[in-house]
């Protein structure tokens, strides 16, 4: 395993050995990491990498077969109750109960959490203006955009006195500006507040500015890093493209045995070596289409690890649909 970067001296996380299986299915293999306090880090993983699972066992409703955790220094298999007093989750499926209002869905869970009343309605009144819902207080969360619920459940998470935050595929499925009004919120929690974040995203680009990343493909930890660290050890020059006819394709197939297939009928070579890629394009750039160079980028470490794009494509070259958030068509305010 690939590692380096910042993890403060004081463990938010701790992990060792952890090991799920769902029958024959391995979902997680014998994972064991560090994340420090104050850390804002994300889980990237493929389709069935293992992120759900492990954010699972983290927020103790799942058991895992072996190994141990802790959560802010507690044993998160002995104590679970204890460590969900300092957890906030945001789950990858829709969690909130839409038929009550945004103030009773908060409400609600603080008083789960044992909140005192009086804590309630101040934090209450906190976290819907952070997330900018305040006007929308007595509306049925039936009635909110995709947008506003996901960012109605993050509010929630921050309902109690979490030390750590996570929050599986918070933006997936949701516009651009709703994204961005999501990271900009955990970025000013962040600022304002003790708290590590540890987010699983499809969005390779939301993670550009982390602490940490670790990248899980198959149940395992295979690299992990400042995203700068992991550009620069695995960081590789991608080049894809279409060629224009068979025979196209299959000289280059011939010459460069070490090409993908990705999607759509794109082919991907990927060099750490960019004379390689001016040897094709002298060779073949007037045989291809829709070609594309991407240099060091996130996720061109991503593909150089796993070998596959973070979000899975099916064959007409269209994302696969997300999973969450999403089932609510109308547009974030
Ligand atoms: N309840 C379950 N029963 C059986 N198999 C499961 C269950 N939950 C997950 N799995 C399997 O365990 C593996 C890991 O799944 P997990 O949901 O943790 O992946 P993930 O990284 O969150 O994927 P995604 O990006 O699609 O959300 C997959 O092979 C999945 O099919
Ligand atoms: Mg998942």
């Amino acid at each position: 395993m690939h590692s380096a970067g910042s993890v403060s001296d004081k463990s938010a996380v701790s992990l060792r050995g952890i090991t799920k299986r769902y029958g024959e299915t391995l979902a997680l293999d014998s994972i064991s990491l560090e994340i420090g306090a104050n850390q804002t880090v994300a889980l990237l993983g493929p389709n069935g990498a293992g992120k759900t699972t492990l954010l699972h066992i983290l927020c103790t409703i799942l058991t895992p077969d072996s190994g141990s955790a802790e959560l802010a220094g507690i044993d998160l298999l002995r104590h679970p109750m204890k460590a969900r007093k300092h957890l906030g989750v945001v789950f990858q499926e829709p969690s909130l109960d839409d038929r009550l209002s945004v103030y009773e869905n908060l409400d609600f869970h603080g008083l789960v959490y044992q909140v005192p009343w009086r804590t309630r309605r101040k934090r209450i009144d906190e976290v819907l203006d952070l997330v900018e819902l305040s006007e929308w207080r007595n509306e049925i969360v039936r009635s909110l955009s995709a947008g506003m619920k996901r960012r109605l459940e993050i509010a929630r998470a921050l309902m109690h006195e979490s030390r750590v935050i996570l929050l599986d595929e918070p933006t997936v499925g949701l516009d651009v500006q709703s994204r961005a009004r999501i990271w900009q919120y955990l970025e000013e929690l962040r600022r304002t507040r003790e708290l590590t974040v540890i987010v699983t995203t499809h969005y390779i680009e939301e993670v550009e500015g982390f602490d940490q990343i670790f990248i899980i493909d198959k149940g395992s930890v295979i690299a992990q890093g400042t995203p700068d660290f992991l550009k620069k050890s695995h960081g590789q020059q991608l080049l894809r493209f279409t060629p224009r006819d068979d025979r196209a394709e299959a000289e280059i197939l011939e010459l460069y045995p070490n090409i993908t297939r990705i999607h759509s009928g794109q082919l991907l070579l990927q060099s750490a070596d960019p004379e390689t890629i001016d040897g094709f394009l002298h060779q073949f750039g007037t045989r291809v289409r829709h070609l594309d160079v991407d240099s060091a980028s996130l996720e061109s470490v991503f593909i150089a690890l796993t070998g596959r794009e973070l979000r899975d494509k099916p064959a007409d070259g269209k994302e696969k649909a997300p999973t969450a958030g999403n089932r609510d068509s109308k547009l974030a305010r």
